[in-house]
């Protein structure tokens, strides 16, 4: 469960990324395909190559997601409700691959913001992203 400090962490750090989603969002994706190349096999129609139009694409897509679950925290539920059933139903990604990408997440915030990123907020954005993906898996079964 997110504490009240919780969200105040995550609402700080997320705000150092809103003016950069696509640039974080690509590079996290980016760094998913790399260090976890076993990701890669439900993205077989994409251009993998750096910085390709596809990742800049999805990535963006997926920081805007985390973006409005950001301004929804309360609500992580119905405000994840559509992705949800993408997910489980039609996309059928297995859930430990949601640790992987918020892991590259994470680094990705280590990287642009070292001094932000205290082991306090580093818990609180963790448990947001555990959050996040926990509904995301929900509807499997
Ligand atoms: C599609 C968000 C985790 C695989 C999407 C879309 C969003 C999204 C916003 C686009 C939906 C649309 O077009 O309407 C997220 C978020 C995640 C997450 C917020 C967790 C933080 C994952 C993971 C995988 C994955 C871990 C697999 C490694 C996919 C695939 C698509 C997709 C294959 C369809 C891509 C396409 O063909 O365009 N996701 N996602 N997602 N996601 Fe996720």
């Amino acid at each position: 469960v997110l504490s009240e400090a919780d969200k105040s962490n995550v609402k700080g750090i997320w705000s150092k990324a809103a003016c950069h989603l696509e640039d974080y969002g690509a590079e996290a994706l980016e760094r998913l395909f790399i260090v976890y190349p076993q990701t890669k096999i439900y993205f077989p129609h994409f251009d993998m190559t750096h910085n390709s139009a596809q990742i800049r694409g999805h990535g963006k897509k997926v920081f805007l997601a985390l973006h409005d679950a950001v301004n929804h925290i309360d609500d992580l539920s119905g405000a994840l409700s559509r992705l949800s059933d993408l997910h489980a139903h039609n996309l059928r990604v297995d859930p430990v691959n949601f640790k992987l990408l918020s892991q590259c997440i994470l680094v990705v915030f280590g990287v642009h913001h070292p001094g932000a990123l205290t082991p306090e907020v580093h818990a609180s954005l963790d448990k947001f992203l555990c959050a996040v993906s926990a509904v995301l898996t929900s509807k499997y079964r």
